[in-house]
């Protein structure tokens, strides 16, 4: 009797594996598909001590963003058009008050490098961590639903940090991709 109930538990299992390997990217657009099957999301970590920074996969919702979170790469770096946005979005969420109109530094630091407060900073995954978690030492998160706990819809999306980063990197001799 035993055995049977095993064996039927067993059966069920295996049935259900089978079952979840077939959902998942039909209807998809074949390069999200990729993104998404291939599995790959980096770790992110906070600023503030290292420890695992959360963060909603679907916040990641164009083709940047997506290689973003799979790769690290910000692939905004040397792109005119989002270099532009990058910049009026730096004044528009007031970049500008603490660390000047041209990153250049005011009461918060420069962010042109190739010297970091956060040595991290010197990559773009890290600097991203940064703004979107914030630090301890007086700036806070800037990310969607973070920047202003009573609004969810308060902060930047992970795309307009790419961009806003595009546009600080302008400034330094690295790209912040090697
Ligand atoms: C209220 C002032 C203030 C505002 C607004 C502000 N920052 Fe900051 N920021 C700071 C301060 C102060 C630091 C240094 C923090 C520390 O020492 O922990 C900092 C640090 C940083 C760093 C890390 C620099 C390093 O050397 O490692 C980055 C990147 C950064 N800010 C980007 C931004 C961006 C992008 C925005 C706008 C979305 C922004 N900040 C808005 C005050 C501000």
């Amino acid at each position: 009797m035993q055995k049977i109930v095993m064996l039927t538990i067993a059966a069920i299992s295996v049935f259900a594996l089978a079952a979840c390997d077939k959902g998942g990217t039909a209807g998809k657009s074949e390069k999200a598909a990729a993104v998404e099957t291939s599995g790959k999301i980096i770790d992110f970590v906070v600023t503030q001590d290292g420890s695992p920074m959360p963060i909603k996969p679907e916040l990641f919702d164009t083709p940047a963003a997506k290689e973003f979170v799979a790769t690290g790469k910000n692939p905004y770096i040397g792109k005119q058009e989002a270099i532009d946005k990058g910049k009026k979005l730096f004044q528009l969420y007031s970049c500008t008050q603490c660390h000047g109109g041209d990153a250049q530094g005011q009461t918060g630091p420069s962010l042109h490098g190739p010297d970091f407060k956060y040595a991290k900073d010197a990559t773009n995954k890290g600097m991203f961590e940064t703004i979107w978690h914030g630090t301890n030492g007086g700036m806070g998160a800037k990310g969607k639903g973070l920047m202003d706990p009573t609004d969810p819809n308060n902060g930047l999306m992970p795309d307009e940090v790419l961009q806003i980063q595009a546009w600080i990197r302008t400034h330094g001799k690295t790209t912040g991709n090697e």
